[in-house]
C-alpha cells in the first residue's frame, strides 16, 4: 500500500493520489482568505474553550492553544489595520524590549483592562490611555532591574510576513494556514483543536465576525457623513434653491432641505445594517460539517466568547446560510445608490450651467489637454463605485439561488465580493464627510435659480385657492399669468395688478407678498415641507439622532 499523496492537506487519508497542480493552486482560497486570520484565530480560541470545557484538553493544553493562537493572530499592521489612535502591542514591545506575550500577560492582570481593549486576537489600546502609561513605566522598571531578561518566560514564535508568503504558495485556505502555523508554534497539540469541529462552520463563523465588524465601521463612517451634511446644512442657513421634478425647476426649497433629504437615507442606511446585524448575531460553532458537532459542546460557551447573542438553531442551515453577506452587500449597494445620487447632483451643480458650486481643489483634477478644466473626479468615481457594489450583491444573489443544502464549496466564491465592497465603502467613507465640509456653496446663483422660471406659480395658485378660487380653476389661472409672463419675458411678480386681475378678480395687491421667496418657502408649513421653522426643527432633531450615543454599536 502507497502512502497517501496529500499528506500536508486536512483531509489526506482517503486519497491516494496527488491532485492536478494547477487544479491544486486554482481552488485554493488562502490567497483572498487570509485576511480571515483575526477572525479565524478568534474563533479557534473561543472552539479551544469550547472543546476543554467537554474534556477534551486539561486547563494546561487550553491555556498553551490560547497563547499559541494569540501568537499566530500576532502578525503586523499594515496586514490587520489598527483603528486610528491605537497602538500595536507587538511595535510597542519592541518599543519597551519585552514580547507582545508579556505585554498580553501584564494587560490582563490589570483591573482597567476590559473588553473594549480587545478586537478578536488584536489588543488595541488608544494613545492617550492611562494603562498605556502605567504599562511602560511597569515595564520601564523591569528593564532597569533586568527581570524581563532572555531565558525568564519561554516566548512562542509570532506570524511574519515571512511566514505567510511561505504559505502563500501552499496554505489551502486560513483553516489550514492557522492548524499549520499553530503546530509550528505549539507543536502536535495544535491537531487537537480541529476536535469536533469542521471547516464549513469555520468559514461561517468567520465570515460573521468580518460582515459584523463591517457593518460597526460602515455604520460610523455613515454617521460621520451625516454630521458633515448636518454641519453644512446648518451653515447654509435660509439659502434657497431650486427644487427639480423630472429634472425642470419646481419649487423653491432650503439647502437645508435638500442637504437632509440625503441625511433621512442614510438614516434609513444605518437602519437597515443594525436591522441586519442583529438578525446576523449568532454563533454557528458547534454545527460540525452539516449535522451538528460529534461532541456534547456547550454551544453558549463559544457564542459567548465571540460576542454572539447566541448559538445558530439549526447545523444544515448555519453551515449554508449566507443571508447576512446577501443582507450586508445589498444595504451597501443600496448606500451605493445614495452616495451615487448624492455625487450626481454635485456633478450636475458643479457645471458651468448650474454654477452653484464651487467644487474643492482638493478632489478634484486638470485635464492634460485641456487647461481651463477642473474635473469632478471624485464624485465620478463615487458614481462609479456604485456599480461594483450592486455588483457584489448581485453575486451573492446569484450564488444563493438554487444552492442546494448545505455547505457547497461554490460558497468560497460569496467571499471576495463581500471583501470588496466593504473595501470599497470603507474607501469612500473615509472621504465622504471631509469632502461635504469642504463644500462651497454659490447661494447667489442658488438664489437666482429658485427665483427665475415661476417656481413660485404653486404659490400663486395657493394664494387663489386661499381667496376662494377652487384649486383647479386657481392652477389654470396661474397657468394663464405664467404664459402671460413668458410671452413678455416676465416673472409673476413682474405682471401688473391690472393683468393679473384680467385674468382673475381674484387678484388683489397683497398677491405680492404670497408670492416671494419667502411666502413661497413658508407656505410649506407641514411637518416633513421645507418652511423655514420646520426645517430648523427637523435639522435640530436630526443632529440629536445622529450623535454618538455611548454603548451603541453603529
Ligand atoms: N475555503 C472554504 C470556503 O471558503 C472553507 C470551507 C471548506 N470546506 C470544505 N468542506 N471543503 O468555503
Amino acid at each position: 500500500m502507497s502512502e497517501p499523496q496529500q499528506s500536508g492537506k486536512m483531509w489526506s487519508g482517503r486519497f491516494r493520489e496527488p491532485l492536478d497542480a494547477v487544479f491544486e493552486q486554482w481552488q485554493r482560497s488562502f490567497p483572498f482568505d487570509v485576511r480571515l486570520l483575526p477572525q479565524e484565530v478568534a474563533a479557534s480560541k473561543a472552539h479551544a474553550r469550547m472543546i476543554a470545557a467537554a474534556g477534551i484538553l486539561t486547563d494546561g493544553e487550553l491555556e498553551t492553544m490560547i497563547e499559541g493562537l494569540d501568537q499566530v493572530g500576532d502578525i503586523t499592521p499594515e496586514f490587520v489595520p489598527l483603528e486610528p489612535g491605537m497602538v500595536n502591542p507587538r511595535l510597542l514591545a519592541a518599543e519597551l524590549g519585552t514580547t507582545p506575550r508579556s505585554i498580553r500577560r501584564w494587560l490582563s492582570r490589570q483591573p482597567e483592562f476590559n473588553e473594549s481593549h480587545v478586537k478578536h486576537t488584536r489588543i488595541l489600546l488608544a494613545k492617550d490611555d492611562p494603562l498605556l502609561l502605567r504599562m511602560k513605566n511597569h515595564f520601564a522598571i523591569q528593564a532597569n532591574l533586568n527581570l524581563d531578561g532572555d531565558g525568564v518566560c519561554e516566548e512562542f514564535p509570532a506570524t511574519t510576513e515571512a511566514d505567510l508568503a511561505a504559505s502563500m504558495a501552499h496554505a489551502e485556505d486560513i483553516h489550514h494556514f492557522v492548524e499549520l502555523q499553530l503546530s509550528k508554534v505549539i507543536g502536535p497539540l495544535a491537531l487537537k483543536l480541529h476536535t469536533g469541529r469542521s471547516r464549513n462552520e469555520q468559514i461561517a463563523t468567520d465570515m460573521r465576525l468580518f460582515v459584523r465588524e463591517a457593518i460597526d465601521t460602515t455604520g460610523k463612517g455613515l454617521r460621520k457623513w451625516a454630521l458633515a451634511l448636518i454641519e453644512l446644512a446648518e451653515q447654509a442657513g435660509d439659502a434657497a434653491m431650486p427644487s427639480y421634478t423630472h429634472m425642470q425647476r419646481a419649487e423653491p426649497v432650503l439647502v437645508a432641505h435638500w442637504l437632509l433629504a440625503y441625511v433621512s437615507m442614510i438614516e434609513r442606511d444605518i437602519s437597515r445594517l443594525t436591522d441586519a446585524r442583529k438578525r446576523m448575531n449568532l454563533c454557528p460553532l458547534g454545527s460540525g460539517a452539516v449535522a451538528g458537532a460529534t461532541l456534547a459542546l456547550d454551544r453558549a460557551i463559544a457564542a459567548r466568547e465571540l460576542g454572539f447573542d447566541g448559538p445558530t438553531a439549526n447545523s444544515l442551515d448555519a453551515t449554508s446560510d449566507r443571508d447576512f453577506l446577501l443582507e450586508f452587500t445589498q444595504a451597501l449597494a443600496t448606500m451605493g445608490g445614495h452616495i451615487s445620487r448624492f455625487a450626481e447632483e454635485l456633478t450636475l451643480y458643479a457645471t458651468a450651467e448650474f454654477g452653484f458650486l464651487d467644487l474643492p481643489e482638493a478632489f478634484s483634477t486638470g485635464s492634460s489637454a485641456m487647461p481651463q478644466k477642473k474635473n469632478p473626479d471624485f464624485t465620478e468615481l463615487l458614481r462609479g463605485k456604485s456599480a461594483r457594489l450592486v455588483g457584489a450583491a448581485t453575486t451573492l444573489a446569484v450564488l444563493m439561488k438554487g444552492l442546494p443544502l448545505a455547505y457547497n464549496k461554490d460558497l468560497q466564491e460569496g467571499q471576495e465580493p463581500v471583501f470588496d465592497a466593504a473595501d470599497t465603502m470603507h474607501g469612500i467613507l473615509g472621504i465622504l464627510p471631509e469632502f461635504t465640509r469642504s463644500l462651497q456653496f454659490n447661494y447667489e446663483r442658488m438664489r437666482t435659480a429658485a427665483t427665475t422660471g415661476y417656481l413660485n406659480a404653486m404659490a400663486a395658485a395657493t394664494y387663489l385657492s386661499n381667496k376662494g378660487v377652487v384649486f383647479r380653476k386657481a392652477h389654470e389661472i396661474v397657468g394663464n399669468a405664467v404664459r402671460l409672463g413668458l410671452q413678455s419675458g416676465r416673472e409673476l411678480n413682474e405682471l401688473k395688478i391690472e393683468e393679473l386681475r384680467g385674468l382673475s378678480d381674484a387678484f388683489a395687491d397683497d398677491f405680492f407678498d404670497a408670492i416671494t421667496l419667502e411666502a413661497t418657502l413658508e407656505c410649506h408649513d407641514v411637518m416633513g415641507g421645507t418652511a423655514r421653522a420646520r426645517v430648523r426643527a427637523a435639522l435640530a432633531e436630526a443632529r440629536e439622532r445622529l450623535s454618538p450615543v455611548a454603548g451603541s454599536q453603529l
